[in-house]
């Protein structure tokens, strides 16, 4: 029987297999990973090492988050304040108070057990490291800081609100008129629409032009 084809193609039934299986799967368990938001993780409230309240500085003090999660625009990652700039009002404010130990040890070197290090905050929010997920982008088009944790500024202790689950995420990308508002109320966490947010949500998504993705390459890099 003479042979038709040319030899690569020997291997390429193997190669297709593979390739499909390889799809196959991932496709499998990205379906899975939509219909399991990881619920558990809502409600995780880790104790901090100095029981920092945001409901007494962001709330009652009215400081904006951007004081301290001062790159939360410019970077994908929102970093936790250093020592510093706690230092800047508690060298005078509470000095003395057993709670903020742990920030003395950590900034001021007449403090007895000053180590210079910086204060070791527990992480709330975490991705898995294969997914790609940037601040800046999401705050600059509209998006409230209160979409995705919660109330902070009425939390003593800074809790996860949301799954932060696949299925998650792309609920809000089909629909981000939901979440849409003015760029000015962004940080504003009590800020309610007068009217009807669909309304609102669609018209901003219109005139900036909104269009979350939601192909895999978008979020797995
Ligand atoms: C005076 C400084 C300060 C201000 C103002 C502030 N934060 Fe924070 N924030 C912190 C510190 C310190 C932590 C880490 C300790 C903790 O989780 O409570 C933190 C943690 C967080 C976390 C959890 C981070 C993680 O580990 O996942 C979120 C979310 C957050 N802040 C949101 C906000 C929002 C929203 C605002 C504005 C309404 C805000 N913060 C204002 C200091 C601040
Ligand atoms: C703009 C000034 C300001 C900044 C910045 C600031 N605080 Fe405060 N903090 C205050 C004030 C005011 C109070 C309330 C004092 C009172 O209850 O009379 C307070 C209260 C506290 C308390 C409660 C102390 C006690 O004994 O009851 C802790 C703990 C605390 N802050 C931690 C922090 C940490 C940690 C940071 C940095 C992430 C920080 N603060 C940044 C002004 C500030
Ligand atoms: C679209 C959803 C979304 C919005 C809006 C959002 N965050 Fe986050 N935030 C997340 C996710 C997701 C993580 C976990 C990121 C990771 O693990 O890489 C996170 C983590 C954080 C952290 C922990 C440090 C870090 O970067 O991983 C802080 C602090 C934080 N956010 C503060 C804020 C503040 C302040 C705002 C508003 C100005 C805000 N976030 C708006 C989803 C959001
Ligand atoms: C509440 C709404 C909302 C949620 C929740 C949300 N997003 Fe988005 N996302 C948006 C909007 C709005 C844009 C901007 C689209 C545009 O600029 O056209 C965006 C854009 C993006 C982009 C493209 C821009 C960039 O940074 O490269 C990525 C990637 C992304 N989101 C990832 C995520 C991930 C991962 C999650 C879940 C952890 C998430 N988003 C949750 C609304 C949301
Ligand atoms: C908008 C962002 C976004 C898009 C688009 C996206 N994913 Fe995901 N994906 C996530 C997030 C966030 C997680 C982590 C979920 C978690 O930890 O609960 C995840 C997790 C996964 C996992 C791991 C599941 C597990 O439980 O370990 C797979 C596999 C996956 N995605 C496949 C896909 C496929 C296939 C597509 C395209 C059809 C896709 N993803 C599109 C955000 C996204």
């Amino acid at each position: 029987m003479p042979n038709f084809f040319p030899r690569w193609t020997n291997t390429l039934p193997l190669k297709l297999a593979i390739c499909l299986g390889f799809t196959g799967m991932f496709v499998t368990a990205g379906v899975w990973a939509y219909f399991t938001p990881k619920y558990t993780r809502v409600g995780y409230e880790p104790p901090q090492p100095i029981p920092f309240s945001h409901k007494i500085h962001a709330g009652q003090l009215g400081l904006d988050c951007r004081y301290c999660h001062s790159f939360v625009e410019e970077g994908g990652h929102s970093n936790v304040p250093s020592s510093s700039t706690c230092w800047n009002c508690h060298q005078h404010v509470k000095k003395g108070s057993p709670k903020l130990e742990p920030l003395y040890r950590s900034i001021d070197p007449n403090f007895e057990g000053y180590d210079g290090k910086a204060v070791p905050w527990v992480r709330v929010h975490k991705l898995p490291d294969y997914v790609y997920f940037d601040h800046s982008t999401h705050v600059n088009r509209g998006v409230s800081c209160v979409s995705c944790h919660g109330q902070v500024n009425e939390m003593d202790v800074v809790s996860h609100q949301e799954p932060l689950s696949m299925g998650w995420c792309l609920d809000c990308h089909r629909k981000p008129e939901k979440a849409l508002r003015p760029l000015e109320k962004v940080f504003d966490l009590d800020w309610k629409p007068e009217g009807d947010q669909l309304e609102l949500g669609k018209q901003l998504k219109d005139q900036w032009n909104i269009n979350p993705p939601e192909h895999c390459g978008a979020c797995h890099r």
